[in-house]
């Protein structure tokens, strides 16, 4: 695959998207940008004191390496300054340049298929019920010592699935050509397989 081919990948948190989107890329040898992390970015430099348009339109690669970035407090302040238009704006000229690269790239977030990339090769939108959602995040941040509960890690997902599917501006949504590949009751390998599967069946039409 050598001229520019987009994957987007959407869906709510922890449904799987992030790592089914890692192993496509690794699988296909694409390119792959986790667009939540541009939003994680912004919001933990809202937690040091920035204004969020401020921080959104002044992002540099050094904030993406920032090691705070992965816990539910960066979660939180993501999803809180991705409601605000001026922030979104910012942010999609780099997006759009990664999905067009050469060699193929794969996004993954909440508004790619949407309002991103609408004219992507390929749209998954990669779902699971909360309930399996918060169980996955609270098992992972058990491994990595943190100690919410499962009740408050589920408060958690609530919290966000609202903000993100309720907000005005490129709200969480399948786009009407995705494909949606609810993980719920699939191991990591069957989700993988289904979103390769689906992928190169779409790579092999005209
Ligand atoms: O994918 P994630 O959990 O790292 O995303 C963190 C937050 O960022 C998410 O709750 C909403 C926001 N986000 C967004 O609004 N649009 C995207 N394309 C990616 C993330």
């Amino acid at each position: 695959m050598t001229g520019p081919f987009t994957i987007a990948i959407d869906g709510p948190a922890a449904a799987g998207k992030g790592t089914i989107s890692k192993a496509v890329a690794a699988a296909l040898g694409l390119g792959h940008l986790d667009t939540g992390l541009l939003y994680r970015a912004v919001g933990v430099k809202t937690l040091d004191g920035l204004a969020p348009v401020d921080a959104a339109q002044a992002l540099t690669s050094e904030d993406l390496q920032r090691d705070d970035l992965r816990g539910p407090e960066a979660a939180q302040a993501a999803s809180k300054v991705a409601v605000i238009a001026e922030v979104r704006a910012a942010l999609v000229d780099f997006q759009r340049a990664f999905a067009r690269r050469a060699g193929g790239a794969v996004l993954d977030g909440r508004d790619i298929g949407t309002v991103i990339c609408p004219q992507a090769e390929v749209k998954l939108f990669v779902t699971a019920s909360a309930e399996v959602r918060a169980k996955r995040r609270f098992l992972e941040l058990s491994a990595t010592g943190q100690a919410d509960t499962l009740e408050e890690v589920l408060a958690d997902v609530k919290a966000r699935d609202d903000r993100d599917m309720n907000r005005a501006e490129a709200p969480l949504k399948p786009a009407p050509d995705a494909v949606v590949i609810d993980t719920s009751d699939l191991s990591i390998e069957q989700a993988v397989a289904q979103a390769i599967a689906l992928i190169e069946t779409r790579q092999q039409q005209p």
